[in-house]
């Protein structure tokens, strides 16, 4: 047997500073999906998420909360755990910067790089941005001295410290930036190398001595491992890099393997400049893609942020709406790559339009005609005859290849809207079939059969393509269908034909109907409850 291809993805480790809200849950439902989909094409998948647990804000937060630093974090990091079965994150680890693996890793690493000369000590005198845990030149600074990405003050910084040798690998990233033009997709390479690094990119400042919560190296023990590159080294420790046991590195940290990252576009920089320079500085293979996600913004263009106070958790909507409505919404509406709102209205309208009204109708209209014309057994019927149905099978290829498409390079906006369209197809053909006139002849049984037999198919592969978005509710659709297990699965998608004979199990409606005033009104009640902290 072909061993099977790997394929790496990870979500940035989210700060352990205070409790998760829709943003951080955005980032987690769209790996999440892709996670489950490369898992249904029969990749080997490896899924991991974290916390970021050092650094002066969380030392702060945590006296702040009178914990001790470590009390404070397990408290959170478990928190982020609860919050993420609850969303069912299909993670297949979950990293803390504190887990003893990951500590004795930065402190490797640190020695590694300082006995090849990459590390040298110094003194750094400029600013920072605790919130962003974020070091600036002064002439990177907004007005006012405010941090240029959160235009909160910044800091005064005047200590010894140690420093990466960063200029040093500047050639090397941009030529790999040169061969590698697909390296960030969606152009979000340039507005780095003009802002970063054509001004000319300063060696990073790697530790901190203000402060102690934090890895400290074994060669100056009052420095303590500047919380990004204690944090970017997460990607490697959870793997077992430099460990006794590195099998998982040298399964997904492979040059076959497939990896992907994914980032919100405010930590761009450290994912595509600092973190490339480190790996090469290791040695080590570079991901395939770094791939920078848009942010859930509010109304009034503000990114939603833990530190702002102006997010909602994304418990509430799920208690009142179902998992996958949260999870829909996420994936088709915020264009992935694109800034996006969580907005009441839109919330019910693409419920209501795709949820509701299209895919849980179509299941729900085709199964009570399958009851009321076959006595719940669907028809036999092996192969299209009629022109229309022919082109229903030929247009549900075209949007299954579609779907991989754009699936296969991480546009899951538009790889949910094939699906979706898919299942349009179904309510389109009920509409030009009419199955309750065809039902009024007994010479049309034939044609009764096949409309019949042609919309479970297009329910079947729907939900197939759908899955990894609709995690509860495309498995509970194929249920309602009853498909046997072998049709259910990924590779069935062309084994047309084979679902004669198959009693049905009808159920419950999939999803709902929102009544949009009484919902849009909760919704604005629930934001309004945290935005008018900052409107
Ligand atoms: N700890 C660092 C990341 C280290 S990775 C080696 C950090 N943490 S964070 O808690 O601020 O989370 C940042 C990430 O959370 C964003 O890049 C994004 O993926 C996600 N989001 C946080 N707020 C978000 C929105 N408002 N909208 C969408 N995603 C958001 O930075």
């Amino acid at each position: 047997m072909d061993k099977k291809k790997t394929f790496y993805i990870s979500t940035p480790i989210y700060y352990a500073s205070a409790n998760l809200h829709i943003g951080h849950s955005y980032c987690e439902i769209i790996t999440d999906s892709i996670a489950r989909y490369k898992r249904e094409r029969g990749y080997d998948v490896f899924f991991l998420t974290g916390a970021d647990e050092h650094g002066e804000k969380i030392a702060k937060n945590a006296k702040l909360a009178g914990k001790s630093p470590k009390a404070f974090v397990d408290e959170i990091a478990n928190n982020f755990i609860e919050t993420w079965k609850k969303l069912e994150i299909s993670n297949d680890d979950f990293i803390r910067t504190t887990d003893e693996r990951h500590v004795a890793l930065v402190k490797k690493v640190f020695t590694k790089l300082f006995e090849q000369g990459d590390i040298y000590k110094g003194h750094y005198q400029g600013w920072y941005c605790t919130p962003d845990e974020s070091f600036w030149t002064e002439s990177q600074l907004g007005p006012n001295h405010t941090c240029p990405e959160c235009g909160r003050p910044v800091q005064l910084k005047n200590e010894d410290a140690y420093f990466l040798n960063v200029k040093k690998y500047v050639p090397q990233l941009l030529e790999f930036y040169k061969n590698h033009p697909d390296f960030v997709p969606g152009g979000k390479l340039n507005e780095m190398i003009n802002t970063f690094i054509k001004p000319g990119l300063e060696d990073l400042c790697i530790t901190r001595t203000s402060f102690s919560w934090g890895v400290p190296i074994d060669q100056d023990p009052k420095h303590v491992v500047y919380v990004w590159i204690d944090a970017l080294l997460n990607y490697l420790s959870a793997l077992g890099y430099l460990s006794d046991d590195d099998t998982k590195f040298k399964k997904y940290w492979s040059n076959d393997s497939e990896i992907v990252q994914f980032a919100g576009r405010e930590i761009n920089r450290f994912h595509t400049i600092y973190w490339p320079i480190l790996l090469f500085a290791l040695g080590l293979r570079i991901p395939n893609t770094i791939y920078i996600h848009g942010l859930l913004l509010t109304r009034s263009g503000v990114k939603l942020s833990k530190s702002l106070g102006n997010a909602p958790s994304p418990l509430p909507l799920i208690e009142r709406y179902s998992l996958d409505a949260l999870r829909y919404y996420m994936i088709r509406e915020v264009p992935i790559g694109d800034d996006g709102t969580f907005t009441p209205k839109q919330f019910v309208e693409r419920t209501n339009n795709d949820l509701v009204n299209n895919y849980g109708n179509l299941l729900n209209r085709s199964l009570s005609m399958i009851q009321k014309y076959f006595q719940g057994i669907v028809p036999i019927y092996s192969k299209p005859t009629g022109e229309l149905t022919k082109k229903i099978y030929n247009d549900i290829q075209l949007y299954v290849n579609e779907y991989q498409n754009q699936m296969d390079s991480y546009n899951i906006t538009k790889a949910a809207d094939a699906a979706m369209k898919l299942v349009d197809l179904g309510n389109k053909y009920i509409e030009d079939q009419a199955p309750w006139t065809l039902a009024k002849s007994e010479d049309k049984k034939l044609e009764l059969a096949e409309t019949m037999y042609t919309l479970c198919e297009i329910l079947r592969i729907g939900s197939i393509l759908l899955r990894p978005f609709l995690v509860e509710k495309a498995p509970e659709a194929l249920s309602q269908l009853n498909v046997p297990p072998a049709l259910r699965k990924y590779d069935s998608i062309s084994n047309i034909g084979k679902l004669g004979g198959v009693q049905i199990h009808k159920g419950e409606q999939l999803f709902p109907r929102l009544d949009k005033d009484k919902e849009m009104k909760f919704l604005e009640d629930l934001i309004d409850g945290h935005i008018s902290k900052v409107e």
